[in-house]
Formats: C-alpha cells, sequence, structure tokens
C-alpha cells in the first residue's frame, strides 16, 4: 500500500526539545482525528547554537526515526531546524514536508500595516536569514529586523515564563526592535511561544505577536486537504511522544508546552537515533 495515501498513518513532528509540544498543541486542536508521533531531541537540545551541518544531521536522523512510523507528512516544529535542513528533508524523504518559516513569514506579512516586521529566533536562525529572505521574496516593501535571542530557550526549557531573569532578558533583547518602530513580531522559535506575556509586555499591546507554530498548523491543514490525506476518522487521534532524555522538570515544563498532562512518553536512546544516518557517508 502506497502509505502516503493511507489517511490513518500518523503525522511526525519533531523538535530540538520539547518547544514543538506548542506546534503539537495547535495541530491537535485543528486536526483533533489525526494521529501524531512525536519527536523531542531533548539530549542534543538547543540546536540554536550549532553548525548547519550538524542540525541538518540531526534534522535527518529525526526524520528517519519518524518514518519508522509509516508516517504520511513530516512536520518540522523547530524553526532552526527548518531555517537550514528543510531543502535536505524534503529531497531525501518522499512525503510533504512542513516546516515553520514559510508559514510564518506569510502570517507576519499578513498582519503588519507599517510594512515593519520584526523577527526574533535562536542564533542559526536568525544567522541564515531565514524569515528575512523568505519575506523578502513575497513583498519588497516589507523592511525586516531580525534579533536572535539565544536566552529565551534554556529560560523556556526551565519553565521560566513569569520571572525576573525572563523579563531582564527581554527588556535587552527586544529594545533594538522596539526602536526600530516593527508593528508585528515573528516568534521564530517554537519555545517562544511560552514567553509570549513576557514578551508582550515587553513590546507593548500595539505589536502583533506572530506564533509561527499557529501558522504552520494551518498549512499542515492545507498540505493534508490538498493531497487528499486526512484522517477522516470520527474518532480522537492517538498522540505518542519520544525523548532522547528526560530531564527532571519534563513532565511540568512538557505539560506547560503542551497545554495540558502529557501522557505516552518513551525514551528513545540517542545512539539508536544517530544510527540512523551519518553526514560522512
Ligand atoms: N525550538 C527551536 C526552534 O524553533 C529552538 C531551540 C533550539 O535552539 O534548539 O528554533
Amino acid at each position: 500500500m502506497d502509505f502516503m495515501k493511507d489517511r490513518s498513518a500518523p503525522i511526525g513532528v519533531f523538535d530540538s526539545g520539547i518547544g514543538g509540544l506548542t506546534v503539537v498543541k495547535h495541530l491537535i486542536d485543528a486536526l483533533p482525528n489525526e494521529n501524531i508521533v512525536y519527536f523531542g531531541d531533548t539530549a542534543r537540545v538547543p540546536y540554536g547554537s550549532k553548525s548547519n551541518d550538524t542540525v541538518i544531521e540531526y534534522s535527518i536522523q529525526n526524520t528517519a526515526f519518524l518514518m519508522e512510523f509509516g508516517v504520511k507528512a513530516i512536520v518540522v516544529a523547530c524553526n532552526t531546524a527548518s531555517s537550514v535542513a528543510i531543502e535536505s528533508l524534503r529531497s531525501k524523504f518522499d512525503v510533504p514536508v512542513i516546516g515553520m518559516i514559510e508559514p510564518g513569514a506569510k502570517y507576519g506579512l499578513g498582519y503588519t500595516s507599517n510594512n515593519k516586521i520584526g523577527v526574533i529566533g535562536t542564533r542559526a536562525t536568525i544567522n541564515n536569514n531565514a524569515y528575512s529572505h523568505q519575506i523578502k521574496e513575497l513583498s519588497n516593501e516589507v523592511e525586516v529586523f531580525e534579533s536572535a535571542c539565544p536566552l529565551f530557550v534554556p529560560l523556556a526549557e526551565e519553565g521560566w515564563v513569569d520571572h525576573p531573569a525572563t523579563w531582564a532578558v527581554a527588556a535587552e533583547y527586544l529594545a533594538p526592535l522596539k526602536k526600530a518602530g516593527i508593528d508585528t513580531l515573528i516568534l521564530g522559535c517554537t519555545h517562544y511561544p511560552i514567553l509570549r506575556a513576557v514578551i508582550q509586555r515587553e513590546v507593548g499591546p500595539d505589536i502583533k505577536l506572530v506564533d509561527s507554530g499557529i501558522a504552520a498548523s494551518y498549512s499542515v491543514v492545507k498540505e493534508l486537504t490538498e493531497r487528499d490525506i486526512l484522517n477522516k476518522s470520527n474518532s480522537q487521534g492517538s498522540h505518542i511522544y519520544y525523548v532522547s532524555d528526560v530531564p527532571t522538570t519534563f513532565q511540568f515544563v512538557a505539560s506547560l508546552f503542551l497545554g495540558k498532562e502529557i501522557t505516552n512518553i518513551h525514551k528513545v536512546e540517542t545512539d539508536y537515533i544517530s544510527s540512523l544516518f551519518s553526514i560522512k557517508k
């Protein structure tokens, strides 16, 4: 059977850690009947400070792992991996691969009225100019102001969503964007929606925040609809979570990211994930 046409096949989702659970949350809202297999590479997080080659290698390994479940589509629920690995994944795997950058950029463009868009993300996402390239491809009237916010990831993974340390870091990172006069800010990292309240308070109520995960969940609906592979079942989909490490605070933080108690978590050895692909081969 051609698994791409198997409607009940799960959707595979991966992230460098638990940030991608913010995307899963929106995927479940948009597609409650779909089965989902999630892989969070919690042993190797963060990806945002690693080289492009390493992120590409890890992304191929993570996708190869998810392919073992016969997934009908891959969602790269990590902006860093989306910004450097999406083309490699699309050329290597025979399923639709949906990333964060294209949908996030489109939504940002839809929101701006003064044509000044801010983007925050990991060092890798910002240094690769992933969003500015994508936005400029869609419109040449927009100015894009980008800022890397590497400390947001550990703060989010720590669950410090309303903590003086996070306020101070946010004030420092966001000051140049406020000064630039942006009216829209793309949260170009799937960890950041968890810090949304702090970010909104820092930039003020008039700046619209774009969650790349919400935008991506709409793209998944569109892609599955166009390919005619939506799950037509009436029952609630099953959700299975794999991680490469289970940190002590995992349950608490993962539930925070997902917006509900997380169950069905399994650990998979990093050695196994690493054995699935090597860039040197
Ligand atoms: N969640 C990842 C992203 O969206 C970032 C975390 C990391 O640095 O690994 O970019």
